[in-house]
């Protein structure tokens, strides 16, 4: 039986994934934040799930904990928790949240887990986003996990053009060692997502306007994450790549910048150091 770990699983895209995978035979953790509605998710799907606040770093490493010691084995592993958010006060790390949230969790998730993913050659899939595109254009390794400046389109723009920066170098890293990675955008998906209506984002997903943008279903938006899970890297698609409408695509210059990938892998493990131990995230 094949196995996918899923964050945001208790809504949206991520939920959706979670019951396409269940009902195609998957076994699924179900990962999410708020307990109800997580449970809820897990039940239907007769699943495992887990709560986790990935504002919290030490929550995120209890995470792995768990999850290693109820998975011996790892076929799927979907980063896929996050949003744009209002902003709020740093994380409990001290970390902007959208950073923390939609990036240096699931860096510190892999990393935990990077032993079982390795040994049971899973695939690891990033939700991203074509906002790397328009509103990750000040990516800034030194400033990015505590902006001086603070904007939360551009947050968003930099953590998702962070989560196929990632995607980029653990290919590199772990491509020849059973890990294939990718990340995708979903399209313009009717969720939860973006739910402060002041901001202009929330103005187009949460009023009239929504209905310019052809919105799609969280079921259409799961479309490219679950044929990523279902397919074979090397011949469907390429690991390290980012992929929209099940198509690889160029993404922005920034995201295609090796040494920026590499940068902010460097700058997330010493971000995570509290918490890696000296044989994860190497190199
Ligand atoms: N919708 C779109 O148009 C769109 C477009 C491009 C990319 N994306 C990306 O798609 C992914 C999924 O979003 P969605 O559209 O499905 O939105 P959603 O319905 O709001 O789902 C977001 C998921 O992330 C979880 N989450 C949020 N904050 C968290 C935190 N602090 N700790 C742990 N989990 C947290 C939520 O958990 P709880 O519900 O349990 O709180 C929920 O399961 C995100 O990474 C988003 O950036 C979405």
């Amino acid at each position: 039986m094949k196995t996918a770990l899923i964050t945001g699983a208790s809504d949206g895209i991520g939920e959706q994934a979670a019951r396409q995978l269940a009902g195609d035979g998957w076994r699924v953790a179900v990962i999410g934040r708020n307990p109800d509605k997580t449970r809820k998710v897990a039940q239907d799907l007769g699943a495992l799930y887990y709560i986790a606040d990935f504002s919290s770093l030490s929550q995120v490493a209890a995470l792995a904990h768990r999850l290693l010691n109820d998975f011996p084995r790892v076929d799927l592993l979907s980063l896929n928790a996050g949003g744009i958010f209002p902003k709020q006060a740093p994380t409990e790390d001290g970390f902007e949240l959208t950073f923390q949230v939609d990036h240096l969790a699931h860096f510190l998730l892999t990393n935990l887990l990077l032993p079982r993913l390795m040994e049971s050659r899973a695939k690891v899939v990033s939700t991203s986003s074509i906002a790397h595109k328009m509103l990750g254009f000040r990516f800034d390794v030194s400033d990015v996990a505590k902006p001086r400046r603070y904007s939360q389109h551009l947050a968003y723009g930099n953590a998702k053009l962070a989560n196929i920066l990632f995607t980029k170098e653990l290919h590199r890293r772990y491509g020849d060692r059973g890990i294939a990675s990718a990340a995708y955008h979903p399209g313009f998906v009717a969720t939860n997502f973006a739910n402060d209506k002041r901001s202009p984002m929330g103005l187009v997903y949460h009023t009239a306007l929504r209905k310019l943008m052809r919105m799609l279903s969280p079921e259409e938006g799961a479309d490219t994450l679950v044929w990523l899970a279902k397919t074979t890297p090397g011949q469907d698609w390429q690991s390290g790549q980012y992929y929209v409408k099940r198509k690889q695509v160029r993404p922005s210059k920034k995201a295609r910048d090796a040494d920026l990938a590499k940068a902010l892998w460097d700058r997330s493990q010493a971000l995570c150091a509290p918490y890696l131990t000296k044989t994860e995230g190497k190199e």
